[in-house]
């Protein structure tokens, strides 16, 4: 293991009365609450009546901004930010996705900036203090819940990056499976592939004697892949959904990289592929991590036989330990198209147009990766097998 600081003080509310909570937790906070959300799915689902309800008894102000968009755009921040300043907002609750939380996370550490929101995604500027925020989690997928991570899409540029820093942590996330429930198949399917992704880029590292965060991300792997078939053909069942909404969490929440660090190359690809064709996070994933897979094998040959092994129930009688870990790379392929995810970049009719900017977008330095390091023609590569 590499010494490492674990940091995460957001307290997590979960469970099917998580909300009855929100009034005692937000009582530390001032009354003049912002709540953020997406484009009217809350609405639909009950959750924004139970939300309204809750911060009518905590006695809160209650603002609104709606219409955040998946892959959330920077103008959009930038207009919560304008709406914390002009009345004098203290407090947001994102209530949706990754998308709302991101969005939140922006506005928070925007408030206190006098320049361009853009600064702090770029890294410009380092954030030293941001808004108090919350969030009511309705989809398990990007983990965003229980971090400190961003990702804002500048429509003007046609860049996607991910940003953080130590005061964007929610305070506080109510989790209820049951406001997961109406999560539909295609969003269902997408939150499951990025929480394995995610899991999968901290698994690759060049790290030694990582044994309980091995044992634990493969546990959770596993997890998933027995409970996500059943779920996705049963999408109100709330124990599944329970089970898969913690999957989430604990995918990015930071346990999984105490010792080590991963590989975020197909994330840093798949952004600058939604940056320009705004295809869903998890859709570009699920075609793209497969051959970063087959292309990092000879790294570690035998890092991928043991996921294949142990994850995805491959045999190693009478095959060589990279037939193995190609066997275990095609199971996953074939396990998320059997869920219903795209394989191919052709899936989304993107051709090969734009693979050289999207190449440079990807590419913010001369290397990209940390367990392998790729240079732009093997980013390239990547993309023309997933044609
Ligand atoms: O906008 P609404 O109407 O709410 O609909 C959303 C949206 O259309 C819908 N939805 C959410 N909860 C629902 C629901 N529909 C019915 N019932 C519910 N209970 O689902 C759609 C997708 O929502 P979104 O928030 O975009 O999904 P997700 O949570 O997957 O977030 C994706 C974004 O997060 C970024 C991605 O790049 C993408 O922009 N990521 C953020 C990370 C982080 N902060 O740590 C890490 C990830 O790797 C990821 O990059
Ligand atoms: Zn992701």
């Amino acid at each position: 293991m590499n010494p490492f600081t674990f940091y995460n003080p957001v307290k997590l509310v979960f469970g099917e009365n998580a909300l009855d909570k929100l009034p005692r937790e937000l009582s530390a906070y001032g009354d003049r609450v912002l709540v953020v959300y997406g484009g009217g799915s809350i609405k639909q689902n009950g959750v924004y009546e139970a939300v309204i309800a809750k911060l009518q008894e905590a006695n809160k102000a209650i603002f609104e901004l709606a219409n955040v968009e998946p892959n959330p755009r920077l103008a959009t921040a930038k207009k919560g930010i304008a709406l914390c300043q002009q009345e004098n907002i203290d407090f947001i609750l994102a209530v949706g996705g990754g998308s709302v939380i991101d969005c939140a996370k922006l506005i928070a550490a925007g408030v206190y900036y006098e320049g361009d929101a853009w600064d702090i995604v770029l890294r410009k500027v380092r954030v030293k203090e941001a808004l108090p925020f919350g969030t009511v989690l309705t989809i398990a997928a990007t983990g965003s819940e229980m971090n400190a991570g961003s990702v804002i899409t500048n429509g003007e540029t046609n860049e996607k990056r991910s940003w953080g820093s130590a005061v964007t942590f929610p305070k506080v996330s109510f989790l209820n499976p049951a406001f997961t429930t109406s999560v539909p198949r295609d969003h269902t399917v997408y939150g499951i592939v990025d929480m394995m992704s995610h899991i999968l880029e901290q698994y690759f590292h060049n790290a030694s004697n990582t044994l309980i965060t091995d044992a634990m991300a493969e546990g959770v792997l596993q997890t998933i892949i027995q409970t996500a078939p059943a779920l996705v053909d049963d999408l109100h069942n709330v124990q599944l959904r329970e089970t898969i909404l913690l999957a989430g969490t604990i995918g990015l929440n930071g346990f999984l990289a105490m010792g080590s660090q991963g590989d975020w190359a197909t994330h840093d690809i798949e952004h600058a592929v939604s940056a320009v064709y705004d295809i869903p996070h998890a859709g570009g994933l699920a075609i793209l991590q497969p051959h970063w897979m087959r292309q990092a094998v000879p790294q570690q040959p035998e890092r991928f036989a043991g996921l294949a092994e142990r994850v995805f129930g491959v045999t190693r009688e009478g095959k060589s330990v990279e037939e193995v870990a190609y066997e275990g790379i095609d199971r996953l392929s074939a396990f998320w198209q059997s869920l219903g995810a795209p394989s191919k970049l052709n899936d989304y009719n993107i051709d090969d147009r734009q693979f050289d900017y999207i190449v440079a977008h990807a590419m913010a330095e001369e290397t990209l990766g940390n367990f392998k390091l790729l240079e732009a023609e093997d980013v390239k590569q990547i993309l023309v097998n997933a044609q």
